[in-house]
């Protein structure tokens, strides 16, 4: 049932990846690689859309194109750290709706804690990308999926830009019928539930908390 999770490696992925793990780059900077590296990801994620014929006239002739055959896509970012890649999705599908899942990971129990949850009410007839750019232990994840799930949408993907082979497996298996986009799979989870090498607290980067 479950798929092999796609790795991006695409150059310009893995060269912005590299900017976002540095240290020294400041919120606005990683604010605009995370954008632009979810834009990347989601030529890949949509690829299976399916296409239809339509008659158009170009200047010379007319003829027959593809276009995107009506299917109606949802991006749902986990707060905080997955509204850094809204803006990404949505100019490369305009059309989608936004949903949003508030959830926070307990510093020491390191399960997710849910606050919020608001879906598109047509969620029945989307397709569902979720977003967070990291994938640690993987309840986050599975959580909102979980939640998602309960809406009854068409289909559900899951995107992230950094990912812990912990956080993949559990995944893999709480939800194999969910595939998996991430740009980079990281080497483990540190005894705080950090991703290392990863790139520190996504959501204290993008919004300049501490
Ligand atoms: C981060 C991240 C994920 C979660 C991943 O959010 O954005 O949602 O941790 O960890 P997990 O796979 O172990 O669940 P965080 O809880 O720090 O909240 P924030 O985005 O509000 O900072
Ligand atoms: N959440 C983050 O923001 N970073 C990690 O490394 C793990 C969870």
């Amino acid at each position: 049932m479950s798929e092999k999770p796609f790795i991006a490696d695409h150059p310009l992925i893995q060269h912005k990846v590299t900017l976002l793990r540095d240290k020294n780059t400041g919120s606005k900077e990683f604010r605009e690689l995370i954008q632009e590296i979810t834009e990347l990801m989601c030529y890949e994620a949509t690829r299976d859309l399916p296409l239809c014929e339509v008659e158009v006239e170009t200047p010379i002739t007319l003829t027959r194109s593809k276009v995107i055959s009506g299917r109606k896509l949802a991006f749902v970012p986990i707060l905080r750290a997955g509204m850094g890649m809204v803006d990404g999705a949505i100019e490369l599908v305009p059309a989608a709706k936004v949903g949003h899942i508030g959830l926070f990971r307990d510093p020491e129990t390191l399960k997710p804690v849910e606050y919020y949850c608001k879906l598109p009410g047509d969620i029945g007839e989307r397709d569902v990308i979720v977003l967070d750019p990291m994938l640690a232990t993987g309840g986050s994840a599975i959580d909102a999926i979980s939640q998602i799930k309960e809406r009854g949408p068409k289909s559900i993907k899951f995107m992230c830009i950094i990912a812990a082979p912990e956080g993949m497996k559990a995944l893999t298996e709480a939800h194999p019928d969910v595939p998996i986009y991430c740009a980079a799979l990281d080497e483990r989870l540190d005894d705080h539930g950090y991703i290392v090498p990863g790139l520190g607290d996504a959501g204290d980067r993008i919004f300049g908390t501490r």
